[in-house]
């Protein structure tokens, strides 16, 4: 039998952090033995919000090198760049026939972006959700692992996937299922004491993959404590929970069970047991931080790798853009 087709597109701004690695990137990683995957870095979409010229490369080169630091491999999947395949931004034209301005005027995240940015509400922004379709539908793809907030996107990729096999009258694409681990995807805890580790702000709460030893052990040692239990097996705060979350993420478990049985009778001293994360957090990031500076520096690399997925990525959706074309009655010779 063969695999299922999963895609995903991953932003080609911004920093991985613990919560990417842990959740996203598991994910992947995971995935790319039983399944058909098409990952790509997401640089057409960036174009919404404008990015300096100067910089596209650069982004999608250390974006590129993060994945395959963090567990991607691009002999098992395709990795590339979403502007390499030309096919993508031939289904968005097709799809754009099919997409209506209502329902895309109602999409939560574009609402947003219009309260967020009201002076750069442009046409790519409102059919965000039309592109995302067509990376999707590209390739055929039946599982989409992203998170909650990109749900309604895969529900628009699926109505439009349907309208487009009604329209034409042919089953051309499978409509698309969100996709993730369910119950195994783990909570990364921020370090300021409250929610999940995610892009902040304030950097001092989250640890990214990039992060050297000393702004690792910094943002560790900062993480709020208190003065220790006064009784014996009393329930933990949330703060504290969180650093034990943090410790079972990249401790040993004989650690971890030291720390417990030092909170339980009371001897517990925060100090020391964040010391002890912070050396087995540097020893965790540490590897996959040189891995990425490494690759980074190897551009005619990295290039190789992104021509090569380019390659396996439009055998598939060069396939799919020419069923489409002559369902739509575009085959004149
Ligand atoms: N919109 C996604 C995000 O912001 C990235 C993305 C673009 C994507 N195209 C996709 C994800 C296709 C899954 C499938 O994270």
């Amino acid at each position: 039998m063969s695999k299922e087709i999963v895609v995903s597109g991953i932003r080609s701004t911004g920093f991985l952090h613990l919560g990417n690695y842990f959740g996203a990137m598991k994910n992947y990683v995971k995935m790319q033995d039983e399944y058909n995957c098409y990952f790509f870095v997401a640089d057409y979409h960036s174009l919404t919000t404008h990015p300096d010229p100067k910089d596209l490369k650069a982004n999608v080169y250390r974006v590129v090198a993060e994945n395959i630091a963090s567990g991607l491999d691009p002999e098992k999947i395709a990795l590339y760049a979403q502007s390499d395949i030309p096919e993508i931004p031939e289904l968005y034209l097709m799809l754009n026939m099919l997409a209506y301005k209502g329902e895309l005027e109602k999409v939560p995240t574009f609402k947003d972006k219009v309260r967020t940015q009201p002076d750069n509400v442009n046409a790519g922004l409102l059919t965000y959700p039309v592109l995302m379709s067509a990376d999707i539908l590209i390739h055929k793809a039946v599982k989409v692992p992203v998170g909650k907030d990109q749900e309604q996107h895969i529900e628009m990729a699926r109505n439009f996937a349907h309208r487009f096999n009604s329209r034409y009258g042919e089953q051309l694409f499978p409509e698309p299922q969100p996709f993730n681990f369910g119950s195994e995807l783990i909570k990364v805890p921020s370090l300021d004491g409250t929610g999940k580790m995610s892009k902040s702000e304030h950097g001092n709460s989250t640890l990214y993959l990039a992060d050297d030893d000393d702004a690792i052990r910094k943002k560790v040692m900062k993480a709020k404590t208190d003065a220790g239990p006064t009784e014996h097996n009393s329930e933990m705060p949330e703060y504290i929970q969180n650093i034990f979350l943090l410790m079972q993420l990249v401790s040993k478990p004989e650690t971890v069970a030291t720390y417990t049985g030092m909170y339980n009778n009371c001897t517990i001293r925060y100090g020391d047991m964040k010391k002890q994360l912070a050396e087995d957090m540097v020893a965790f990031i540490s590897p996959i931080r040189e891995k990425t500076l490494s690759l980074q520096q190897d551009e005619a690399q990295l290039g190789k790798i992104l021509k090569e997925g380019a390659a396996k990525a439009r055998e598939s959706a060069s396939k799919t853009i020419s069923e489409a074309r002559k369902l739509i009655g575009i085959n004149y010779y």
